[in-house]
């Protein structure tokens, strides 16, 4: 079993021990404000290979790469002057950007699984601290089996991954709750290759220019390894319910109550005062305890796309998509 170290009881035993492991070229399982990251050393093939390993994740799928400061990123990645605005603004924090990755930057090929950018992201807390003092970057997906919900706390992780890897470090509930949000500037533009925690509203006020969408007109752009199947509990999920089947577990939002609540396995409500950034923060681990009651299906209330809601409303498309 994954050793548990609590980074707000003892950060220095944390730090410690996290950076000796990694050392070795494991991976261990990082708090970061979106969601918990399965962290290994981005300049280590191996280390690289055994999160794809411990994950069971398809290699074409790029990972995002986690450094402590701007100035750490200008070391591994070239910034456009767009790009470069957006990191000053809300880094560290909820924002990857994909980048062209300098030609000597000692980034593996595994890591951006061939590409010629890398997603960089300058995360908050206690994984900032880690990088530091780790002095290298880490690239990290989410800390759960491939196509499983993302981990919100270290229980999450410890269910699924606990007997995989060696070290999880306990930085309590995950701020944001969701990935982060996922940008990448084309010609002076700004791409959504991913919704995400950073609300894409802030981004359009600060450039004063609208975010041109995936599905918008005209975008070409995709992020790879944004699978249709994701985030998929075990039980099925049924999506804009208005009301509740007997037995199945409900999600809802806003406070708002369904005909037939009385008889479903549970009931949770996302944001009882219809707040989207508090229902995302909690998404992912009402998924799971929902998920916990053995229900066959799980019905989610509409949540509205505005905001935060978009990534929401994603991450639950994805769930209810057919599993393969
Ligand atoms: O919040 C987050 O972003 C979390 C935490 C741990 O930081 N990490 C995360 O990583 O969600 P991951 O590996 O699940 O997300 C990787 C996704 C890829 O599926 C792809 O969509 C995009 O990032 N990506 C990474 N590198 C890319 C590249 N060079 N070009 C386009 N998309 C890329
Ligand atoms: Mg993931």
């Amino acid at each position: 079993m994954a050793k548990v170290i609590d980074t707000r009881t003892a950060p220095e035993a944390a730090l410690q021990e996290a950076v000796a492991v990694l050392g070795r070229g494991l991976p261990i399982a990082i708090p970061t404000e979106t969601v918990y990251g399965l962290a290994a050393d981005a300049t280590n093939p191996e280390a690289i290979a055994r999160i794809y390993e411990t994950k069971g994740r398809p290699r074409f799928n790029p990972l995002i790469c986690h450094v402590a400061d701007l100035e750490m990123a200008d070391r591994y990645v070239r910034f456009d002057p767009l790009s470069r605005i957006l990191a000053e603004a809300f880094w560290p924090g909820p924002l990857t950007l994909i980048l062209p990755v300098r030609p000597d930057a000692p980034i593996h090929p595994l890591v951006r699984a061939g590409l010629e950018t890398v997603g960089i992201r300058v995360p908050d807390g206690f994984a900032n601290r880690l990088i530091a003092a780790f002095g290298r970057p880490l690239a990290a997906p989410s800390a759960n089996t491939s196509g499983r919900i993302s981990p919100t706390n270290a229980d999450h992780v410890n269910a699924d991954l606990g007997d995989r890897i060696e070290l999880i470090l306990d930085g309590g509930a995950a701020k944001v709750g969701l990935e982060s949000t996922i940008l990448k500037v084309v010609d002076g533009s700004v791409h959504l290759l991913r919704p995400g925690g950073l609300n894409v509203a802030d981004v359009e006020r600060l450039t004063g220019s609208k975010v041109i969408r995936p599905k918008g007109a005209g975008a070409t752009i995709e992020a790879p390894g944004m699978l249709a199947s994701h985030y998929a509990p075990h039980a099925g999920v049924r999506l804009n319910a208005r009301q509740v089947t007997p037995g199945e577990a409900l999600i809802r939002f806003g406070g708002t109550a369904l005909p037939g609540e009385e008889r479903a396995a549970i009931v949770l409500d996302l944001s009882p005062a219809g707040d989207l950034r508090e229902a995302a923060a909690n998404l992912f681990g009402y998924m799971q305890e929902a998920d916990a009651t053995g229900a066959r299906t799980i019905a989610f209330s509409p949540i509205p796309a505005t905001g935060l809601g978009e990534a929401i409303n994603d991450r639950l498309e994805r769930a209810a998509a057919p599993r393969n």
